[in-house]
Protein backbone atom coordinates (compact mmCIF):
# COMPACT_ATOMS: atom_id res chain seq x y z
CA UNK A 1 0.00 0.00 0.00
CA UNK A 2 2.61 2.23 1.11
CA UNK A 3 4.73 1.61 -1.79
CA UNK A 4 1.73 2.39 -4.11
CA UNK A 5 1.15 5.57 -3.01
CA UNK A 6 5.11 6.31 -3.58
CA UNK A 7 4.51 5.11 -7.09
CA UNK A 8 1.28 7.43 -7.53
CA UNK A 9 3.30 10.33 -6.16
CA UNK A 10 6.56 9.25 -8.38
CA UNK A 11 4.34 9.71 -11.55
CA UNK A 12 4.21 13.55 -12.06
CA UNK A 13 8.09 13.34 -11.88
CA UNK A 14 8.45 9.56 -13.33
CA UNK A 15 5.92 9.05 -15.70
CA UNK A 16 8.14 5.33 -16.18
CA UNK A 17 8.97 4.55 -12.58
CA UNK A 18 12.47 3.91 -14.09
CA UNK A 19 14.24 6.85 -12.08
CA UNK A 20 12.69 5.04 -9.10
CA UNK A 21 13.78 1.42 -9.23
CA UNK A 22 17.14 2.88 -10.40
CA UNK A 23 17.26 4.60 -7.11
CA UNK A 24 16.31 1.75 -5.13
CA UNK A 25 18.18 -0.51 -7.02
CA UNK A 26 21.99 1.27 -6.62
CA UNK A 27 21.21 1.97 -3.30
CA UNK A 28 21.18 -1.68 -2.53
CA UNK A 29 24.15 -2.31 -4.50
CA UNK A 30 25.69 0.14 -2.76
CA UNK A 31 24.92 -1.34 0.33
CA UNK A 32 25.78 -4.68 -0.24
CA UNK A 33 29.34 -3.20 -1.81
CA UNK A 34 29.57 -1.99 1.98
CA UNK A 35 29.02 -5.90 3.21
CA UNK A 36 25.12 -5.43 4.18
CA UNK A 37 23.85 -8.48 4.13
CA UNK A 38 21.26 -9.43 1.44
CA UNK A 39 18.06 -9.20 3.41
CA UNK A 40 18.85 -5.66 4.80
CA UNK A 41 20.49 -4.35 1.44
CA UNK A 42 16.86 -5.65 0.35
CA UNK A 43 15.20 -3.67 2.95
CA UNK A 44 17.48 -0.52 1.71
CA UNK A 45 16.23 -0.90 -2.29
CA UNK A 46 12.03 -0.49 -1.08
CA UNK A 47 13.29 2.02 1.67
CA UNK A 48 14.85 4.06 -1.11
CA UNK A 49 12.26 3.79 -3.69
CA UNK A 50 9.78 5.73 -0.91
CA UNK A 51 12.52 8.16 -0.49
CA UNK A 52 10.32 11.15 -2.05
CA UNK A 53 6.88 9.39 -0.54
CA UNK A 54 6.82 12.77 1.11
CA UNK A 55 6.15 14.70 -2.29
CA UNK A 56 2.61 13.69 -1.91
CA UNK A 57 1.87 17.14 0.21
CA UNK A 58 3.53 19.37 -2.34
CA UNK A 59 1.42 20.81 -5.37
CA UNK A 60 1.31 19.59 -8.89
CA UNK A 61 2.44 22.88 -10.11
CA UNK A 62 5.13 22.35 -7.93
CA UNK A 63 6.03 19.00 -8.11
CA UNK A 64 5.97 19.26 -12.29
CA UNK A 65 7.07 22.74 -12.48
CA UNK A 66 9.99 23.05 -15.24
CA UNK A 67 10.69 26.74 -14.13
CA UNK A 68 12.89 27.92 -11.44
CA UNK A 69 11.04 27.82 -8.31
CA UNK A 70 9.84 30.91 -6.14
CA UNK A 71 11.39 31.06 -2.73
CA UNK A 72 7.98 30.12 -1.02
CA UNK A 73 7.59 27.00 -3.62
CA UNK A 74 11.32 26.11 -2.51
CA UNK A 75 10.25 25.73 0.96
CA UNK A 76 7.25 23.90 0.29
CA UNK A 77 8.89 21.72 -1.55
CA UNK A 78 11.74 21.31 0.92
CA UNK A 79 8.75 20.20 3.13
CA UNK A 80 8.55 16.77 1.53
CA UNK A 81 11.50 15.10 4.12
CA UNK A 82 9.19 15.77 6.90
CA UNK A 83 6.15 15.42 5.55
CA UNK A 84 7.43 11.91 4.06
CA UNK A 85 8.85 10.58 7.29
CA UNK A 86 5.99 11.82 9.20
CA UNK A 87 3.52 9.66 6.83
CA UNK A 88 6.03 6.73 7.30
CA UNK A 89 6.03 6.56 10.93
CA UNK A 90 2.17 6.59 10.81
CA UNK A 91 2.67 2.99 8.94
CA UNK A 92 3.52 -0.18 10.05
CA UNK A 93 5.83 -0.86 7.58
CA UNK A 94 8.68 -3.35 7.93
CA UNK A 95 12.11 -1.59 8.50
CA UNK A 96 9.82 1.75 8.79
CA UNK A 97 13.01 3.01 10.70
CA UNK A 98 15.30 2.18 7.60
CA UNK A 99 12.82 3.90 5.08
CA UNK A 100 11.84 6.96 7.92
CA UNK A 101 15.73 7.70 8.17
CA UNK A 102 15.69 8.25 4.48
CA UNK A 103 12.75 9.66 3.87
CA UNK A 104 13.96 12.81 6.41
CA UNK A 105 17.67 12.84 5.63
CA UNK A 106 17.99 11.97 1.88
CA UNK A 107 18.38 15.50 1.35
CA UNK A 108 21.31 16.41 4.05
CA UNK A 109 24.78 17.24 2.64
CA UNK A 110 27.87 15.66 4.04
CA UNK A 111 29.65 19.16 4.93
CA UNK A 112 25.95 20.24 6.91
CA UNK A 113 24.82 22.51 3.74
CA UNK A 114 21.65 20.37 3.13
CA UNK A 115 18.42 20.29 4.47
CA UNK A 116 16.07 20.30 6.38
CA UNK A 117 18.02 20.05 9.40
CA UNK A 118 21.12 20.90 8.00
CA UNK A 119 23.09 18.01 9.92
CA UNK A 120 26.37 16.64 8.06
CA UNK A 121 28.78 13.83 8.33
CA UNK A 122 27.94 10.80 10.21
CA UNK A 123 25.32 12.55 12.19
CA UNK A 124 23.24 11.68 8.97
CA UNK A 125 22.02 8.12 8.89
CA UNK A 126 24.32 5.45 6.53
CA UNK A 127 20.98 4.55 4.76
CA UNK A 128 20.30 8.65 3.69
CA UNK A 129 23.77 8.78 2.84
CA UNK A 130 23.41 5.78 0.51
CA UNK A 131 20.29 6.65 -1.12
CA UNK A 132 21.75 10.56 -1.45
CA UNK A 133 24.60 8.81 -4.02
CA UNK A 134 22.55 6.70 -5.82
CA UNK A 135 19.18 9.33 -6.15
CA UNK A 136 22.42 11.85 -7.93
CA UNK A 137 23.07 9.28 -9.97
CA UNK A 138 20.39 7.98 -11.14
CA UNK A 139 19.15 12.26 -11.21
CA UNK A 140 22.36 12.53 -13.75
CA UNK A 141 21.98 9.78 -15.77
CA UNK A 142 18.37 9.67 -16.14
CA UNK A 143 18.85 13.99 -16.98
CA UNK A 144 17.45 16.84 -15.32
CA UNK A 145 15.33 19.73 -16.68
CA UNK A 146 17.45 21.82 -18.39
CA UNK A 147 20.51 19.67 -18.46
CA UNK A 148 21.71 17.05 -20.47
CA UNK A 149 21.94 13.51 -19.42
CA UNK A 150 25.32 12.72 -18.52
CA UNK A 151 27.16 8.86 -19.37
CA UNK A 152 27.65 6.81 -16.17
CA UNK A 153 31.67 7.74 -16.39
CA UNK A 154 30.80 11.75 -16.47
CA UNK A 155 28.10 11.18 -13.76
CA UNK A 156 30.66 9.53 -11.46
CA UNK A 157 33.46 12.33 -12.00
CA UNK A 158 30.21 14.55 -10.82
CA UNK A 159 29.40 12.38 -7.58
CA UNK A 160 33.17 12.41 -7.16
CA UNK A 161 33.88 16.23 -7.03
CA UNK A 162 30.79 16.07 -4.48
CA UNK A 163 32.88 13.80 -2.20
CA UNK A 164 33.54 16.03 1.29
CA UNK A 165 31.11 18.56 0.17
CA UNK A 166 28.09 16.96 -0.78
CA UNK A 167 28.53 13.50 0.04
CA UNK A 168 30.06 10.90 2.01
CA UNK A 169 33.71 10.93 1.21
CA UNK A 170 34.32 7.36 2.09
CA UNK A 171 31.02 6.08 -0.03
CA UNK A 172 31.62 7.66 -3.16
CA UNK A 173 34.76 6.10 -3.99
CA UNK A 174 32.73 2.49 -3.14
CA UNK A 175 30.05 3.43 -5.41
CA UNK A 176 32.13 4.55 -8.16
CA UNK A 177 33.91 1.02 -8.11
CA UNK A 178 30.80 -1.04 -7.41
CA UNK A 179 29.66 1.43 -10.58
CA UNK A 180 32.70 0.94 -12.96
CA UNK A 181 32.73 -3.04 -12.26
CA UNK A 182 29.10 -3.19 -12.99
CA UNK A 183 29.53 -1.51 -16.43
CA UNK A 184 32.65 -4.08 -17.58
CA UNK A 185 30.40 -7.20 -16.58
CA UNK A 186 27.11 -5.87 -18.35
CA UNK A 187 28.89 -3.20 -20.57
CA UNK A 188 24.96 -1.84 -21.05
CA UNK A 189 24.30 -0.45 -17.53
CA UNK A 190 21.11 1.41 -18.76
CA UNK A 191 20.05 -1.74 -20.10
CA UNK A 192 20.67 -3.92 -17.56
CA UNK A 193 18.87 -1.90 -15.09
CA UNK A 194 15.84 -1.23 -17.12
CA UNK A 195 16.01 -5.25 -17.93
CA UNK A 196 16.04 -5.83 -13.93
CA UNK A 197 13.13 -2.95 -13.78
CA UNK A 198 11.00 -4.68 -16.55
CA UNK A 199 11.37 -8.26 -14.14
CA UNK A 200 10.49 -6.54 -11.01
CA UNK A 201 7.40 -6.82 -8.79
CA UNK A 202 7.51 -2.88 -8.36
CA UNK A 203 7.15 -2.35 -12.20
CA UNK A 204 4.38 -4.88 -12.63
CA UNK A 205 2.34 -2.96 -9.79
CA UNK A 206 3.42 0.27 -11.62
CA UNK A 207 2.41 -0.37 -14.99
CA UNK A 208 -0.78 -1.30 -13.47
CA UNK A 209 -1.24 1.72 -11.46
CA UNK A 210 -0.28 3.77 -14.23
CA UNK A 211 -2.83 2.40 -16.58
CA UNK A 212 -5.67 2.72 -14.06
CA UNK A 213 -4.67 6.10 -13.76
CA UNK A 214 -5.21 6.36 -17.50
CA UNK A 215 -8.37 5.03 -17.91
CA UNK A 216 -11.51 7.51 -18.61
CA UNK A 217 -12.79 8.86 -14.82
CA UNK A 218 -9.68 9.58 -13.01
FE1 LIG B 1 13.69 14.22 -2.23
Amino acid sequence: MVERLAITTAMREDPSGLRLFRVGRLSRLLAQELGWSDPDAEALEVAARLHDIGKISVADDIVSSRRPLMADEVQSMRGHCHAGADLLRQTELENARLAIDVAAYHHEAWDGSGYPHGIGGTAIPLAARIVAIADAFAEMTAGRPHEPRLGAEEALAQLQKGAGSLHDPLLVPQFVAMVRRLVASVDDLDGYLAEAADRSPFMQVHRQLAQRLAEPGH
